[in-house]
């Protein structure tokens, strides 16, 4: 048994349309999430060879590959966790409470949320993050999957913006992808995310919350 595997979705491919097509869906999970799944698994079979034959020549790029893989699977098992048939709206509970607290207000949290998906050069990755040290919410822009993520930061909620994630509907216009998803968010599993997140503590100076 593989150290990782590819979870099933919870919903079948063409749910989420018309939001998100089936051939997107099925094309993103069964290949896309998958060669990251096979990826990461095939990364650590090379670190144990390397390990047993004490050759570490292409150390670098083996972690690099761990880091870009591994990431790669956690965001997408966010992500479609993230989703759901007939979502969107808005939070309730103390998920909104925590939002509008950081960030003023749930239109300005979706408004700073969307431009940080729209304004990654290259491939990428927009996330709502758990910071656990100053205990508060974050928004972070991730490149490819792994780079510009505050340490000790837990993703909650995620919109893949690589080109994968919505070319073959929405071509090059990207911002309706990124007003589309917000007709599929799970609020329900966010705030369990959020609730889990909470319960982290590092053992470093806390902030004032
Ligand atoms: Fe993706």
């Amino acid at each position: 048994m593989p150290p990782y595997t590819l979870p099933d979705l919870d919903y079948d491919f063409g749910a989420l349309e018309p939001h998100i097509s089936g051939t997107i869906m099925e094309l993103h999970h069964g290949q896309h999430h998958a060669g990251y799944v096979k990826n990461a698994n095939v990364t650590l079979g090379r670190l144990d060879e390397a390990r047993a034959m004490e050759d570490f020549t292409r150390l670098a790029a083996l972690e690099r590959a761990l880091a870009f893989n591994l990431s790669g699977h956690i965001l997408h098992s966010i992500f479609w966790k993230n989703l759901m048939p007939k979502g969107g709206d808005r939070p309730d509970g103390e998920l909104a409470r925590t939002l509008d607290r950081d960030f003023g207000s749930f239109d300005k949290f979706s408004r700073q949320l969307k431009e940080v998906a729209a304004t990654i050069m290259g491939s990428g990755w927009a996330a709502l993050i758990w910071e656990p040290i100053g205990k508060r919410l974050l928004i972070t822009q991730i490149y490819d999957h792994q780079s510009n993520l505050s340490q000790g930061g837990v993703p909650l909620m995620v919109i893949d913006a690589w080109e994968h994630a919505y070319y073959l509907q929405y071509r090059n216009r990207k911002g309706e992808f990124f007003e589309a998803v917000w007709h599929l968010w799970n609020w329900k599993d966010i705030a369990g995310r959020l609730e889990a997140a909470r319960k982290l503590d590092f053992g470093l100076t806390a902030g004032p919350r």
